[in-house]
């Protein structure tokens, strides 16, 4: 199988170079596109995969091409790749909010999966949520979820509408653990620690209550009432955090996320709809 990456950014390199370590290709059928003279440098540099600067020399070999432009790219990109493609070739996309429709209707093409990665990709512990058109096989399934599997988790939904919900869970969800992690070093800095011992307590104690829960099936509650114990401070906090809606706050901000995304999903399929009228 040989597989294509267009788009050499953040999350691209991020990609080939996880696809690139793993067993799962040899050098020779992993290939990166970019556009930009700069990063194709510093994609050179890296000898995990070759690098082309033409897509005429790449997308006509490629089985499979993992698409990770950003979305204001994707309607000049899938234009440039339209007269070059062939039958059978399977389309990844990892940009927010372009959804499966506008990438067929964009490429002229029916195999298509919709991917939604998270930040924590780059060391290895993303989560990606994906669904696929009909068109795509089972056997393809299996192989495009060992693709995404190099960068950490995978998990395959049933929709799009999904796909926008997992965005407001695990795709944003990072930031809602660093937005925490901060008011924790804004308390701790506002206790009188020096901002090396702030991070060290606040980083030490996620991955320590991180790998708990990831080593057991007990629930977040089940873990909470084994740190608090009635008149001690753990539940000071808790009841503090209750009495202030903690809970209910965060779980609207998720849905702000949920919301926003498909509010961007039926932008950027108006827009599609719009260039093609
Ligand atoms: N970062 C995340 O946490 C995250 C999470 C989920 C999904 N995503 C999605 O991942 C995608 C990529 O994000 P990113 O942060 O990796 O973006 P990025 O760093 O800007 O990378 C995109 C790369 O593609 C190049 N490019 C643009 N148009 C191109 C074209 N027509 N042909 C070939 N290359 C082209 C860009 O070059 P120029 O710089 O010259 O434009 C850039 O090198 C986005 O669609 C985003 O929605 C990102």
């Amino acid at each position: 199988m040989n597989v294509l990456v267009i788009g050499g950014g953040n999350m691209g390199m991020t990609y080939a170079e996880a696809i690139g370590k793993s067993n799962f290709l040899n050098t020779g059928n992993l290939m990166v596109y970019d556009k930009s003279e700069k990063k194709l440098a510093e994609l050179r540099a890296s000898g995990l995969f070759e690098v082309h600067e033409y897509l005429s020399t790449c997308l006509p070999k490629a089985d499979v091409v993992l698409i990770a432009v950003k979305p204001v790219h994707a309607a000049g990109l899938m234009a440039e790749m339209k007269p070059m493609l062939s039958a059978g070739q399977l389309f990844v996309s990892i940009m927010a909010g372009v959804t499966i429709d506008t990438i067929k209707q964009g490429l002229g093409v029916s195999k298509v999966v919709r991917a939604m990665p998270n930040l924590p990709a780059l060391v290895g512990l993303g989560m990606t949520s994906f669904t696929a058109s009909e068109h795509v096989s089972r056997l393809e399934l299996a192989a495009i979820e060992r693709l995404l599997d190099t960068t950490g988790r995978s998990i395959k939904l049933p929709t799009e509408s999904k796909i926008d919900a997992s965005t407001g869970i695990s795709g944003s969800g990072p930031a809602y653990i660093f937005y925490f992690m901060q008011a924790l070093m804004d308390a701790a800095l506002k206790m009188g620690f020096q901002e090396e011992d702030a991070r060290l307590l606040v980083g030490q104690t996620f991955a320590g209550a991180v790998e708990l829960f990831n080593s057991s099936d007990l629930s977040p509650e089940d873990w909470m009432a084994k740190v608090a114990s009635k008149g001690g401070t753990t539940r000071a906090a808790l009841d503090s955090m209750d009495d202030n809606n903690v809970n209910a706050l965060i779980q609207e901000a998720a849905y702000a996320a949920f919301r926003r995304a498909e509010e961007l999903g039926a932008q950027t399929k108006g827009k599609e709809e719009g260039a093609h009228a």
